[in-house]
């Protein structure tokens, strides 16, 4: 069992949070599949207080997605404190604050992972939100900055001094952005160095890799990340897998069309047919990666613009399956 503060996680599988992906209908879907902690999509702490139309689709949020975690973007103390106060008035169940976000614009303005240059700054914000939250409170590392400046041990030290509760730590730089091998070793570092619980993340892409990360760095939980995308099956996956060593059969093409249309759904209700189909396209792809034909019905799926094309398309790449698709 993961233990953050007071909540209790298990399986010790926690869904990251993801820009773009981890709105309301995904997490839907992903709590269904069992995911025992979410979180809603990364916020700009600025954007927050000005709480806005963008804003607020952000935050949307059922009672049964719970427990649910808010992951904070920023450097400025006022906007942060103004944060704060928002995230009190949700009544959210876990504050994680980011220092690990790679993209350019962010780290420009000295935000996300350029924070990870800045062990003091990072320790004074992390400090702030203890001082002014009693939520459980986590922090996102990256290993370093770059190959030659690993610091996340370190960096680990100061967050549990400032008074975090959890460290979680995706085990690669800023350099590598979302490439290239993971750094079992720095996470173990970390693990050891603290004595906090350590939640690891990158290429949680299967229940042998989910083995593999806590096997080598002794971390007490994991981050699901793109492991899940188009295969909320993975939850199982991986929790039958740590129990027992069985691994599942893969779901049918039947049951994917299921869970396609189920998630295809909860889009149109969130965010009406027209910006449901854009957003849905990437994870159309996802969900039949793998499948006869795939490339081909990637271009296709690109320029879908209503619900009646994609299943048509569906229909037409798996006519057996013309039965689910009405
Ligand atoms: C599309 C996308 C968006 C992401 N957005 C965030 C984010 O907003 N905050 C964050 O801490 N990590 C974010 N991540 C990083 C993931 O949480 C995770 O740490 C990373 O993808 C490594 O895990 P993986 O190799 O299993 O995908 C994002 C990753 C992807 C692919």
């Amino acid at each position: 069992m993961l233990k953050i503060g007071n909540l209790k996680i298990t399986p010790p599988l926690v869904l990251a949070p993801m820009t773009g992906i981890t709105d309301l209908p995904y997490r839907k879907l992903m709590r269904r599949f069992g995911a025992p902690l979410a979180f809603l999509e990364m916020i700009n702490v600025r954007a927050l207080s000005y709480k806005n139309k963008k804003s607020e689709v952000l935050l949307a949020f059922e009672q049964k997605d719970r427990p649910l975690g808010i992951q904070l973007l920023g450097r400025e103390e006022k906007f942060i404190l103004k944060a704060l106060e928002i995230v009190h008035r949700l009544n959210l169940d876990i504050i994680d604050f980011n220092a690990a976000c790679p993209v350019r614009k962010v780290v420009r303005r000295g935000e996300g992972a350029s924070l990870l240059k800045e062990p003091k700054k990072l320790f004074n914000l992390l400090k702030l939100i203890r001082k002014n939250t009693s939520l459980p409170l986590s922090v996102k590392l990256r290993t370093g900055w770059e190959k030659n400046a690993i610091n996340a041990p370190e960096l680990g030290c100061l967050a549990q001094d400032a008074g975090v509760d959890c460290i979680f730590i995706h085990g690669r730089t800023r350099e590598q952005f979302y490439t290239g091998q993971i750094d079992y070793e720095t996470i173990r570092k970390v693990k050891k160095a603290v004595s906090l619980p350590v939640v690891a993340s990158g290429n949680i892409l299967s229940a042998p890799l989910a083995k593999k990360m806590l096997d080598e760095t002794g971390c007490d939980g994991l981050l699901l990340a793109r492991g899940a995308l188009g295969n909320p099956w993975l939850l199982k996956e991986i929790s039958t897998f740590l129990k027992n060593g069985a691994l599942p059969k893969q779901p049918t093409l039947n049951k994917k069309i299921k869970v396609i249309l189920e998630h295809l759904n909860e889009m149109i209700n969130f965010y009406g047919e027209k910006r449901a189909i854009i957003i849905f396209r990437k994870f159309l792809s996802w969900y039949l990666k793998g499948t006869a034909n795939a490339c081909q019905f990637r271009n296709a799926a690109y320029k879908l613009k209503s619900k009646r094309e994609l299943i048509d398309l569906l229909k037409l790449h798996f006519p057996a399956q013309a039965k689910l698709l009405k």
